[in-house]
């Protein structure tokens, strides 16, 4: 507060500054500061992580240069540990209150959940809510997650294609590591495991939480007569699931049952959200509610 009062005319500049801008912008056009663009997913507390947010919200700005771009994560109980550490992370309800209050009026909100699983529903509810009872937000339309539809599963696949490692040969398996829930949507997993083989019957998806577990998988290597798979996580970000449930030491990673099974594991510490392949989804989702 005394800060602000020693500097009256930096303010006074600042305001005058903005109103000639918003001025020049003119009202309801592109850059005037009322459209916005709010990201949410689940969370992580990795900050090696998050390396995936900020090439999702480089690509994001990049492509909408005149909205702006916040985040929510949608895991309590990531923005509790996050709060822990003195770092403050809207849930997507206080996002959206926060943006409305600095006079964003048209709200995108983009899901960078991988399926429609409850993440989403919930995210949708926020949505709706806001929706029926909009106060400031006069349009709040929300886009996503990864696999929101057909169209999105088959780009999906070209993406997981495209970015195979290099060094992996057709013999060599390749097991997408998904989160995978007890929503129906989990679904999504298996459809899309068998789009890609269609073109790869080494392509293999499996689930750390759902269906298809390890057992499953294991059973479907050593009937390829598999003997090296590159593990790579089919999750935004190589958060905790990754480092440890994935390519840990643990006994019961899918890197250790791999190797007591006699498969040489070669994990992928990269979540898809660090490929522009993937965030291409998404920022295409993203134009087409804009051009609506
Ligand atoms: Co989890």
């Amino acid at each position: 507060m005394k800060k602000m009062l020693l500097k009256p005319a930096i303010i006074l500049f600042a305001i005058i500054f903005s109103a000639a801008a918003a001025a020049q912008a003119g009202s309801g056009q592109p850059g005037d500061g009322k459209t916005g663009i709010l990201l949410v997913t689940f969370g992580t507390t990795f900050p090696e992580a998050r390396a995936a947010f900020d090439n999702v919200e480089a690509k994001i700005k990049d492509a909408f240069p005149d909205a702006t771009v916040n985040w929510a994560y949608t895991s309590e109980m990531i923005r509790d540990k996050m709060a822990r550490q003195g770092k403050k992370v809207h849930s997507p309800r206080q996002a959206i209150e926060e943006m409305a209050g600095q006079g964003v009026t048209k709200i995108f909100v983009q899901s960078l959940h991988t399926i429609a699983g409850y993440e989403y529903h919930d995210l949708v509810k926020t949505v709706r809510k806001f929706q029926h009872n909009p106060g400031k937000v006069e349009e709040i339309t929300i886009t996503g997650p990864l696999l929101a539809g057909p169209e999105d599963m088959a780009k999906a696949a070209r993406a997981i294609r495209d970015t195979l490692p290099q060094a992996r040969t057709s013999d060599e398996a390749v097991v997408l590591l998904g989160h995978g829930t007890h929503h129906p949507s989990n679904a999504a997993y298996p459809a899309l495991m068998w789009r890609l083989q269609l073109a790869d019957d080494n392509i293999f998806i499996g689930t750390v939480e759902g269906f298809p577990g390890p057992d499953v998988i294991l059973a479907q290597l050593e009937q390829n007569n598999i003997s090296t798979a590159w593990l790579m996580p089919f999750m935004s970000v190589a958060g905790d699931h990754v480092r440890n449930d994935m390519a840990g030491d643990g006994a019961d990673s899918w890197k250790s049952i791999l190797a007591a099974a006699d498969i040489e594991a070669k994990p992928v510490l990269k979540g898809f959200a660090e490929y522009e392949a993937f965030v291409d989804i998404w920022v295409n989702q993203l134009q087409q509610a804009m051009d609506q």
